[in-house]
């Protein structure tokens, strides 16, 4: 069947038939807003390279987290920026550190009403900026995961609801598995970033928490962007290990990733729509390029419709803003 039978625009002329036909949406309680915590008080500091995104004490923290459960986010995702650095990133185990303090105050203030992720990653409490210990000019991998684990249990044991290791290291679903399940948290999920690429689209975030490495990249444990394949096995590894659900970022410039994981795995996956892909958007809103709103929701859609189930993104407020005042 074919022309002038078949009119695919018949399907298109009436703004109604089309609704019916949409098959890709976005929910508010599809998205995950990330926080960036300080230390001190009253403090709301605008980080330059991600504009209308702040780096938040505690207090200012709580007051963040009532604005996106009143307009209807009910997750975050958490980064700590520590002016405290150490060798292996170790401070990070302490109780008293940023990011288990922040989550003992959201969690008695907003109980289950909002979902506490919590990166897990030594990149912002180590004095040279990479994500493990480092020997011999390399991160450990073995030695990094014990840091690993000892910080998932103290973010664990702080009340955050999920823990999102973000280091690369092989093995750290594992450790931080055992180490929960052993310590009475088995329930606590685990969505690693299986699949992470050594990508310029962190620059931003790196300005934001302060964790840029000082010497050298992230090649040795990052995945290199011209690998078509190797994020199979990445996946099978950490769904081996026990993991509950997987993030894959960044995002956008890695759709055909999305949708491979998609259609050869059965679990749930979390796009992280990152930094870099955030600031271009809004800087060329800002010089009026672009319809900034039509753009984020464009690219929401091509994330959901690659197959994630979920997106972390720094847009997460700004939409739900949007789609309660189209209500
Ligand atoms: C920590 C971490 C990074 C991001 C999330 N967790 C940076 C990195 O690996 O350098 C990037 C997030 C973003 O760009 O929005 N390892």
């Amino acid at each position: 069947m074919n022309y002038p039978r078949t009119r695919l625009r018949r399907l298109r002329y009436n703004k109604n038939v089309r609704e019916l036909f949409e098959d890709v949406s976005i929910a508010k309680s599809d998205l995950i807003q990330p926080v960036f915590l300080v230390e001190g008080k009253n403090i709301k500091k605008e980080i330059k390279s991600l504009s209308g995104q702040y780096q938040l004490s505690i207090d200012n923290a709580l007051i963040f987290c009532k604005n996106l459960i009143n307009e209807g986010i009910n997750s975050i995702i958490l980064f700590g920026v520590s002016s405290k650095k150490d060798d292996t990133g170790k401070i990070s185990c302490s109780s008293k550190s940023i990011v288990p303090k922040a989550i003992k105050e959201i969690k008695k203030t907003f109980g289950d009403k909002l979902l506490v992720m919590a990166d897990v990653c030594n990149c912002s409490y180590t004095n040279h900026g990479h994500c493990g210990t480092i020997v011999d000019n390399d991160v450990h991998n073995d030695l990094t995961l014990e840091t690993l684990s000892m910080q998932a249990l103290t973010l664990a044991k702080a009340g955050a609801d999920v823990l999102a290791p973000s280091d690369m290291m092989d093995g750290r679903v594992q450790s931080i598995r055992n180490k929960l399940d052993s310590s009475g948290f088995e329930k606590i999920p685990v969505f690693p970033y299986s699949v992470k690429y050594a990508s310029a689209f962190y620059g931003p975030f790196r300005d934001a928490v302060g964790s840029g490495p000082k010497k050298g990249d992230r090649k040795s444990y990052q995945m290199s962007f011209k690998n078509s394949k190797e994020y199979f096995r990445e996946v099978e590894q950490d769904l081996t290990e026990g993991a509950d659900a997987i993030i894959i970022k960044p995002a956008l410039a890695y759709l055909d990733v999305i949708s491979k994981v998609s259609n050869n795995y059965n679990i749930p996956i979390i796009a992280y729509n990152v930094s870099g892909e955030y600031s271009m958007i809004k800087s060329s809103a800002e010089k009026g390029h672009i319809n900034e709103m039509d753009i984020i929701m464009e690219t929401m859609c091509s994330m959901k419709r690659a197959g994630a189930n979920a997106i972390i993104t720094y847009f997460a407020f700004e939409i739900a803003k949007n789609l309660n005042s189209n209500v």
